[in-house]
């Protein structure tokens, strides 16, 4: 088999993002793209000759394209053997999985997570290493300072390979194995929690629904919710994964998962609702007609995991990401638990898991996870869920309304203003930083602003050091504003606020959450200059 050194110039922008390097699909088709930046990811890890690597993603368009081309690709380089999952299909958690089960030396993830796809919206790659996780800062620099020197990269001539049919076979010299992209993190959920106690839970009639989105987790959904553990057949929606997700946005938030929302706001609704995204690692839950906030979720996770088999001698220690409201501190606080507070992006929480210094995190943007992968987990948290309702024999009611009784309420929600101009963005924020100094001790919209900083992290088992990870505002009283510029958009810029507040006093659980924040989301605009400076009044999102 011919292997073809070809020529090629660096591409500008190739920088990977909060999760890997996600761009246009079209970007990603334009000629030399997806191989340029392969060849740097071969060239920033030292090479793959003689290495194993996992292979598989969303499913969304352009990704079946995509991995003939990485495999031609890793055979060209050397790589000894890719695991495949069938159809080039795997979750990003079970990705994770099978990278860690097999002991691989890491794997490429094909996703733009839960943006939409098709050929005039968004792709994505990822490499995880041999740890399960998301490529660390470190090994990140190197892929993009590799994609700044490439001057060519190596491919094979060679026919497609059959990734449909179950089994071994080989690219030139490369070992390629497809597999079921189902069967192995099925079976690590099986050892994680009291299946059978699940199983007795739904066989009483306790309904659910998930909504798998049209993404990857409607195969891993069926086996696990309907196969597995006996739930009605129908209660995975949206199962088969689409090329384009149906056309829709496999993001599980109350505004994109609407037919679950829908579902769950009927007179005869289930007893529990789910969704999960285009890649499988975020989760949106809900009782009948009750939104649970991915904050308030892993709080509640953390307090209850001792009833599942896999964490019944309690936790290590938790972490969330610092935009993630502080309902965990609470859980932890009255756990003696360490409660580590890291900047955005999954990747962060590795070292900690790999330390063993913590083993459930989360994140305010739908994801929750603990020491079972190196990803977020979307259909994890959906099962921990169930086994805690289970286990408990409450609703999920009952269990969010003990939860604030017993660690007190914290008011949260993000505010997005999307396609922001870059410079427009940069500004309020150098506005912003030089402004941070002057604002303890001052009083807006009624409030007093207790500290001001810039959040910066340093890793305390490597020592590395993140800096410009948002903006924090506190107030006295336990307010708190964040403002941060997403990292995983693909046009412009966008502002997300984050806007907290907490109460322990029971009347007003029940409260609206827009209502109770009005005087820091107020406070907010006044610091930020938002409506000034972007010339809208309103965000595009309130998530
Ligand atoms: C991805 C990452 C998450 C992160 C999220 C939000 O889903 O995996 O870890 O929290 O993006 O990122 P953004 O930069 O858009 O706020
Ligand atoms: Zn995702």
């Amino acid at each position: 088999m011919e292997i073809l050194t070809i020529p090629t110039k660096p591409i500008e922008g190739q920088k990977p993002g909060t999760s890997g390097l996600r761009k246009k699909t079209r970007t990603f088709m334009e000629t030399h793209y997806l191989e340029n930046f392969i060849q740097s990811i071969w060239n920033g890890i030292g090479g793959v000759d003689g290495k194993t690597l996992v292979l598989g993603g969303d499913g969304r368009y352009f990704s079946d394209r995509a991995a003939q081309v990485i495999l031609r690709m890793a055979a060209a380089s050397g790589a000894a053997k890719v695991i495949v999952g069938q159809g080039a299909l795997l979750s990003t958690p079970a990705a994770s999985n099978l990278i860690r089960k097999r002991g691989t030396d890491g794997g490429i993830i094909l996703s733009a997570s839960h943006n939409p796809g098709g050929p005039d919206e968004d792709f994505g790659v990822k490499f995880n290493t041999p740890n399960g996780g998301p490529a660390a800062e470190t090994v990140v620099g190197r892929i993009f300072a590799a994609t700044k020197e490439i001057s060519e990269y190596r491919i094979v001539e060679a026919q497609d390979v059959d990734l449909e049919t179950l089994g071994e076979t080989t690219l030139g010299e490369m070992k390629i194995e497809v597999i079921d992209p189902v069967r192995d993190y099925a079976d690590l959920m099986e050892q994680i929690f009291d299946f059978p106690a699940i199983r007795r839970l739904l066989d009483g009639g306790f309904r659910i629904a998930f909504d798998a989105m049209h993404a990857v987790t409607g195969p891993y959904a069926r086996e696990i919710l309907e196969n597995r553990l006996g739930a009605k057949s129908g209660s995975v929606i949206n199962a088969r994964p689409k090329p384009d997700f149906g056309g829709g946005h496999p993001d599980p938030n109350p505004i994109w998962a609407e037919e679950l929302v829908s579902l769950m706001s009927a007179e005869d609704a289930p007893d529990f609702g789910a969704a999960s995204d285009g890649d499988g690692d975020r989760n949106m839950i809900m009782g009948p007609g009750r939104y649970v906030t991915p904050s308030d979720s892993v709080a509640v996770l953390a307090a209850h995991a001792h009833r599942a088999p896999a964490y019944e001698n309690g936790l290590k220690g938790v972490a969330r990401s610092m935009p993630t409201s502080r309902a965990l501190d609470a859980v932890a606080r009255k756990k003696g638990l360490d409660c580590f507070e890291t900047p955005t992006g999954w990747k962060f929480f590795g070292n900690l898991l790999d330390d063993g210094r913590i083993t459930i995190c989360g994140e305010e943007s739908a994801g929750t996870g603990s020491d079972h992968v190196r990803e977020k987990d979307g259909l994890w948290a959906v099962l921990l869920w169930l086994n805690i309702l289970a286990a408990t024999d409450k609703s999920v009611d009952v269990l969010m309304n003990e939860h604030w009784a017993d660690y007190g309420r914290n008011f949260y929600t993000r505010h997005d203003y999307e396609g922001v101009e870059t410079g427009i963005a940069d500004a309020m924020f150098d506005d912003l930083r030089a402004k941070l100094a002057d604002l303890p001790g001052t009083e807006i919209a009624g409030r007093r602003v207790e500290a001001a900083d810039e959040f910066a992290y340093t890793d305390p088992v490597d020592g590395s050091v993140a800096e410009h990870q948002g903006i924090r505002i506190l107030f006295e009283g336990g307010g708190r504003i964040v403002y941060r510029l997403s990292g995983t958009g693909t046009q412009g810029a966008t502002l997300r606020v984050y806007l907290e507040d907490e109460t322990e006093d029971s009347a007003r659980f029940g409260q609206d959450t827009q209502d109770a924040l009005a005087d820091i989301i107020a406070a907010a605009d006044e610091i930020a200059g938002i409506t000034e400076k972007t010339g809208r009044d309103e965000p595009d999102v309130r998530a």
